[in-house]
């Protein structure tokens, strides 16, 4: 039997360890102990996707809740190495680039417990992202590196990662799109719901600490899309820490009037929204990848992305919030919808990618 621990923590993580949790739990071989930190904790930003995905309750809630990156990281890296010396794993399997990440992959390192890293190899070359520096460490501290993309593979191999860590999988996140968006087309109502019509609304959000937590950037954005939605209507499902910073800055109301905020929504109506949304604008990682796997134009509101393969297809465009004009002209671009030419399959693998890790950690005993 090998005894996997997965580690997530924040709304990403849920849906990336769904696809291949289900995967362990179909193998006799294999038993996984979910661990949840406690990253995000809000009933939309975390409960839910529990729920919704049907992934067993974590096996331990470690409560971690928020804090600077130094207080966060460290009371995980605290509570995660107190798990892993109860539960001797044989693998410590962690999603992405988030703090969870870090704390789990180096937490596991010391303690001489293997790590896999689905998601490895991605990069944005931009080091004041948390982001970056996570998974630049996570991937340095991992035996298995989980490639998504063949892009993601050069850049392991760049750092001089070794070949037989390495492993081209595809992206989790197409193996969950086709399984839930299937779900999703038969159990959300969330058009209805908010009342929206098909490929007549933008969606939006905004998350990214850069676009957060400075001002003026966040301040760009939100009069981008003000301005747009006297043309379209723009939904925007509002991250806990972008509410925040509207609240701050004293620009919630006003926002408010003009677009349509809503809570944070579950992965099904999430799902829902991106398919029938005529544009997609957004920060997000996952987002950006969802907009291409449902076919909907889409804007990054970033200088770069760590998803280069989406931009050069034509996919997606992005536009650096630095001037309000940028953003206006950027979304009318894609309210047009550029011409992309064809859509290319296969970018991010043949929808296995679970299969396929499993498979792997099965093999390395
Ligand atoms: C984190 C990740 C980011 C990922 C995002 C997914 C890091 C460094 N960042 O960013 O890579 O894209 O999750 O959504 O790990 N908050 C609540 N309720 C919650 C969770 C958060 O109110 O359930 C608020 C708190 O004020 C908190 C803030 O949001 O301080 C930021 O949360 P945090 O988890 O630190 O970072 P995210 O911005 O969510
Ligand atoms: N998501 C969701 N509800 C929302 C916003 C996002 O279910 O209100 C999903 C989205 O479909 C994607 C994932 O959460 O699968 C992306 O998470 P987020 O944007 O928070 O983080 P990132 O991908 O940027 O790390």
């Amino acid at each position: 039997m090998v005894a996997v621990l997965t580690v997530v923590g924040a709304r990403p993580q849920f849906i990336k360890a769904a696809t291949v949790s289900r995967r362990l739990h179909s193998m006799s071989g294999m038993e996984e102990v979910l661990v949840h930190t406690g990253q995000h904790y809000d009933e939309n930003m975390s409960d839910v996707f529990f729920e919704e995905l049907e992934i067993p309750k974590p096996d331990r809630y470690l409560g971690i809740g928020s804090g600077t990156h130094g207080s966060q990281t460290g009371r995980m890296l605290d509570a995660i190495e107190q798990v892993l010396l109860e539960e001797k794993p044989d693998w410590v399997l962690v999603y992405g680039d988030t703090n969870s990440t870090l704390a789990a992959a180096l937490a596991a390192v010391k303690l001489h417990i293997p790590v896999a890293h689905v998601e490895a190899g991605l990069r944005s070359f931009n080091r004041r992202m948390p982001e970056e520096i996570n998974r630049v460490l996570t991937d340095h501290a991992s035996d298995l590196l989980f490639a998504p993309t063949q892009g993601a593979v050069e850049n392991l191999r760049s750092e001089g990662l070794p070949e037989d860590r390495i492993h081209l999988v595809g992206d989790v996140m197409y193996d969950a799109a086709l399984y839930y968006g299937v779900k999703a087309d038969n159990e959300s109502r969330i058009l209805d719901t908010i009342d929206l019509k098909p490929k007549e609304y933008i969606l939006a959000t905004v998350h990214r600490a850069e676009n957060t937590d400075e001002a003026t950037r966040l301040r760009i954005i939100f009069e981008g899309l003000r301005q747009a939605s006297k043309e379209v209507p723009v939904v925007l499902p509002l991250h806990p820490r972008t509410r925040k910073a509207l609240e701050r800055e004293e620009i919630f109301t006003k926002a408010s009037r003009h677009l349509q905020l809503i809570e944070p929504v579950g992965y099904l109506d999430m799902v829902m929204l991106e398919k029938n949304a005529r544009l997609i604008a957004t920060d997000s990682g996952g987002v950006q990848k969802e907009a291409f796997f449902y076919q909907v134009p889409c804007i990054t509101l970033r200088e770069e992305t760590e998803w280069v393969e989406l931009v050069k297809v034509g996919w997606n465009r992005l536009v650096s919030p630095l001037k309000v004009q940028d953003v206006i002209e950027s979304i009318q671009a894609g309210l047009a919808f550029w011409a992309v030419g064809q859509y290319p399959a296969g970018l991010y693998g043949e929808g296995n990618a679970a299969q396929r890790i499993a498979r792997v950690l099965e093999g390395v005993r």
